[in-house]
C-alpha cells in the first residue's frame, strides 16, 4: 500500500504529523465544537497533506484524504452483524418506567435501588462500526438488526467518525461500535429548504434526512450532507475490558468518539426519572430531533444476567416523550415566493403554544399536499412540531367544519409581483418566472451574500430588506457600489457597522470559482454542483456559451442541472451582469480545477494509477491517458476512478479493493477509452 521505504524519513514523519494533527483538529471541530485553528489553517495543512501523500505515494490508512470522493457503488454489500442489534421496549408514561424498574428487581431478586444510566433518545440511523487493530475496517446498518447494509464509503466522510482509535490505554483488537447518525436540525431545516426550491420531495423529518443521506450509493452525496453521530453501545469487543455504560461513554469519549449529550448515572427509579424530566424539559434546547430518552442498567455483568427477551433487552427501555401537538385554526393560506420563484404555500394560524414554542405559521409544501390532506382556510387542524422546531399541519379535524371554509386554489399569479405563474408537466412547485419579481430579487441578493456565496457577514435577510426598499441594492452587483455613506444613518448603521459591512464587501471580492458559482443562483445549482463545474472549468469564461452537452459529460453532472447552467450561460444579459460585476473588482481564483476544460475527450474526468508490469512501458501508458483526457496518478485513493494491473501487481491491488477502486487489465483499459471514444455521455 506504501512505499514507505523509499520515502525520505523527513518526509514520513511530516506525513505522519499532518495525519495526527489534521485528526486532531477534525475532533476538535466536529466532535467538541471548538476548533483551535482557522479553516483557512486547517485547509492549508490539508492541501500540504495531500500533495506530499501524492507526490510520495504514502497514504495512512486513517489520513483525512481518505473522507471524500469514492466512486459511486452499484448496490450495498450485505453485512452480518457478529452480535445482534437489538431494539428497545418503549414506556410511554412514568407508571411504565417504574414497571420496568420492578421488572428489572423481580428478575434480579433484588430489592436494592439499581443504578441506571439516562441519555437521549437521538432520532437517527443506527450504524454500527467496526474497528480492528484500531482502524475504521467497516460501518455497517442496522437493517433488521441481523443483517444491514456496508455503508463504510458513505460513514468515511462523517468528520465525526474517528477513522483511527488511539487509545486511551490499550486498543482494542477489535470493536463494534454502535451509534446514531443523525442530522442536527437546523442542518436538515437547510436541506429541506434547498430541495424545496429545487422542486425535489421534502424529507418528512430528521431521521429519514438523515438515513436517506448514509444510504446513497454515491459518497460524494452523503459527504455534502452535515451528518453527527453519537455513540452509545458496544457489540463485539475483545482485548479490553469495559465494566459498565458509564465506563464505556467514558471511554468512547476519551478514543474521541462523540458520545450522548447529558448522559447521566442515577440511583433508584426516582432518580431517574428527575434525569428523564431533566431531559424533556431541555430538549427543546438540542441541535438535533429527540422522542425520548433511554433508560439503562449500568453494570455490564447484570444486563448479561437480565438477558434478552426477543428482540429487545430487558436491562433497557425507552421512555417516549410527549408528541409536541396542538390543534389551532388556519386564519388565512398565503404564498411565498422563493428566490428561485418557486411559489410555496403556508398556513396563517390562530398563534399556538405547542411544547413551549409560540407557532402561527406552517408551510404547507405545495399544493398537491394541501390537496392531499384538503386542507381549506378556515379549518381546525392539528399541528405538530415536527423535528421539534418546524410546525406541521398533520391534518384536519373535519368534525369542526362548519361549511364556511374556503379553498385555496392555485394561484394564476405571483403574490410578490402580479406576474403570471407557471407550473411545469410534472412538477409540483408553481413558479413565477419575472426577472423583475422584487421577492426573487431579495432573496437571490440574500443567498448570493450567504455563507456557501460570497460569505459576506452582515448582509442577511434584514439588511438586504433594508437596503432593496431603499434603492440602494437593485441586483447582487449593486453590493459591490455600496460606500460606508450610503449606509450611514440608516436604521441599524452608525459608523462602525457600515465600516463592518463595507469590509465585509470588500473581501468577499477574494473568492473561489464554486463559491461564485453557487453565489449567482443558477437555477438547481447547489454547492456540489458549483464545485463540480469548478473542477472541471478552469474558469468563468470557459462557461460562457457552454452547450448542455458538454456539461453533461462531467461525472455525477445530472441533465436538469446541466440544461439550466447552459440556459444560464447562453442568455447575453446574464452574460453582461457577470461582466459587469466581474469589473467591480471580483477576484475569482479556481483552486478546485482539476482536469483540462476538453471534455470531449474519453477518459476526461478520470484518474487511473498503475500498479505491476504493463505490456507496454508505463510511461507510454501514462502519455495513452493524457492523450485520452485521463489523469495518471502515482498515489492510489478513493479519489481514483480506475487501477490498471499489470503483471505481479504490488500492493495497490489490495488497497483499491478495500477502498472500492475498479480494476482492469491493459486490454480492459483499451477497451475502455474505445468504447467511449464518439460516447458524447461517459456515465
Ligand atoms: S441503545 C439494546 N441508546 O433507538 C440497546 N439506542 O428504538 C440498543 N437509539 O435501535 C440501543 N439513541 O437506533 C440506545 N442513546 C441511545 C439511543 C438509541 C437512539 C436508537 C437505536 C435503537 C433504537 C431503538
Amino acid at each position: 500500500m506504501t512505499a514507505a521505504g523509499k520515502i525520505p524519513e523527513k518526509i514520513r514523519k511530516e506525513i505522519e504529523q499532518l495525519v495526527r494533527d489534521l485528526n486532531y483538529h477534525c475532533y476538535r471541530y466536529y466532535v467538541l465544537d471548538a476548533p483551535v485553528i482557522s479553516d483557512a489553517e486547517y485547509d492549508r495543512e490539508y492541501r500540504r497533506l495531500r500533495d506530499l501523500e501524492e507526490k510520495y505515494d504514502y497514504v495512512l490508512p486513517e489520513s483525512p484524504t481518505l473522507r471524500v470522493g469514492a466512486p459511486p457503488l452499484e448496490k450495498f454489500e450485505k453485512v452480518t452483524h457478529t452480535e445482534a442489534m437489538l431494539s428497545l421496549d418503549n414506556a410511554f408514561s412514568y407508571d411504565e418506567v417504574r414497571e420496568f424498574d420492578k421488572r428489572v428487581k423481580r428478575l434480579l431478586g433484588s430489592d436494592a435501588d439499581m443504578e441506571y444510566t439516562v441519555e437521549p433518545k437521538y432520532d437517527g440511523l443506527a450504524i454500527e462500526l467496526t474497528y480492528r487493530d484500531g482502524l475504521l475496517y467497516r460501518a455497517s446498518t442496522r437493517g433488521d438488526g441481523y443483517v444491514g447494509e456496508d455503508v463504510t464509503r458513505n460513514v468515511r466522510t462523517i468528520r465525526a467518525v474517528p477513522l483511527k482509535i488511539e487509545g486511551p490505554g490499550r486498543v482494542p483488537l477489535e470493536i463494534d461500535i454502535r451509534g446514531e447518525v443523525y442530522m442536527d436540525l437546523d442542518e436538515f431545516e437547510k436541506l429541506n429548504r434547498q430541495r424545496e426550491t429545487k422542486g425535489e420531495p421534502l424529507f418528512a423529518n430528521p431521521r429519514n434526512a438523515a438515513a436517506g443521506s448514509v444510504r446513497q450509493l454515491d459518497p460524494a452525496a452523503t459527504a455534502s450532507r452535515k451528518l453527527f453521530l453519537a455513540c452509545y453501545g458496544i457489540g463485539t469487543i475483545s482485548g479490553l475490558k469495559l465494566k459498565s455504560q458509564a465506563e464505556l461513554i467514558s471511554w468512547l469519549s476519551e478514543a474521541r468518539f462523540p458520545t450522548p449529550a447529558r448522559m447521566k448515572i442515577a440511583k433508584g427509579i426516582d432518580a431517574v426519572i428527575d434525569v428523564v424530566k431533566e431531559i424533556e424539559e431541555s430538549r427543546d434546547g438540542f441541535t438535533f430531533e429527540t422522542d425520548g430518552a433511554v433508560i439503562k442498567v449500568n453494570d455490564f455483568t447484570v444486563q448479561q444476567k437480565l438477558g434478552v427477551k426477543t428482540r429487545e433487552p430487558r436491562w433497557a427501555i425507552a421512555y417516549k416523550f410527549q408528541a409536541h401537538q396542538g390543534t389551532t385554526k388556519i386564519r388565512e393560506i398565503r404564498g411565498s415566493v422563493g428566490r428561485t420563484g418557486v411559489i410555496t404555500p403556508y398556513a396563517v394560524f390562530e398563534p399556538v403554544r405547542i411544547g413551549g414554542v409560540t407557532v402561527s405559521r406552517s408551510t404547507l409544501h405545495n399544493w398537491d399536499e394541501i390537496e392531499r390532506k384538503d386542507i381549506r382556510v378556515g379549518d381546525t387542524v392539528v399541528v405538530e412540531r415536527a423535528g421539534d422546531v418546524i410546525p406541521h399541519v398533520i391534518g384536519v379535524v373535519r368534525e369542526k367544519r362548519t361549511g364556511r371554509e374556503t379553498f385555496f386554489p392555485v394561484p394564476e399569479k405571483c403574490p410578490a409581483c402580479g406576474s403570471r405563474v407557471i407550473r411545469e408537466e410534472g412538477e409540483v412547485a408553481v413558479r413565477c418566472v419575472s426577472l423583475h419579481c422584487p421577492a426573487q430579487v431579495q432573496e437571490k441578493i440574500i443567498h448570493f451574500a450567504s455563507r456557501g456565496g460570497m460569505d459576506i457577514e452582515g448582509l442577511g435577510e434584514k439588511n438586504v430588506e433594508l437596503l432593496y426598499s431603499r434603492g440602494l441594492i437593485k441586483h447582487f452587483e449593486d453590493i459591490y457600489r455600496l460606500k460606508k455613506e450610503d449606509l450611514i444613518g440608516l436604521p441599524r448603521f452608525a459608523e462602525k457597522s457600515a465600516r463592518n459591512l463595507i469590509g465585509a464587501v470588500v473581501r468577499s471580492k477574494h473568492t473561489t470559482l464554486a463559491k461564485f458559482l453557487f453565489a449567482i443562483g443558477i437555477l438547481h445549482v447547489g454547492e456540489y454542483a458549483a464545485k463540480l463545474l469548478a473542477k472541471n472549468f478552469r474558469s468563468l469564461q470557459d462557461l460562457y456559451h457552454i452547450s448542455a452537452e458538454k456539461i453533461t459529460n462531467i461525472k455525477q453532472m445530472g441533465e436538469k442541472i446541466a440544461s439550466s447552467v447552459a440556459a444560464f450561460f447562453n442568455d447575453d444579459k446574464n452574460l453582461q451582469t457577470l461582466e459587469a460585476v466581474m469589473k467591480l473588482g471580483l477576484d475569482i481564483k479556481n483552486p478546485d480545477f482539476a482536469h483540462g476544460p476538453d471534455e470531449a475527450l474519453p477518459l476526461q474526468g478520470l484518474t487511473f494509477v498503475i500498479t505491476g508490469t504493463l505490456p507496454k512501458p508505463r510511461k507510454e501508458a501514462e502519455e495513452t491517458i493524457e492523450k485520452n483526457g485521463g489523469h495518471p496518478s502515482s498515489a492510489l485513493s478513493a479519489k481514483t476512478d480506475f487501477l490498471i494491473v499489470g503483471e505481479e501487481p504490488g500492493s495497490k491491488l489490495q488497497k483499491a479493493r478495500t477502498l472500492g477502486v475498479r480494476t482492469i487489465s491493459y486490454q480492459e483499459f483499451l477497451k475502455l477509452i474505445e468504447e467511449r471514444s464518439g460516447h458524447p455521455r461517459l456515465f
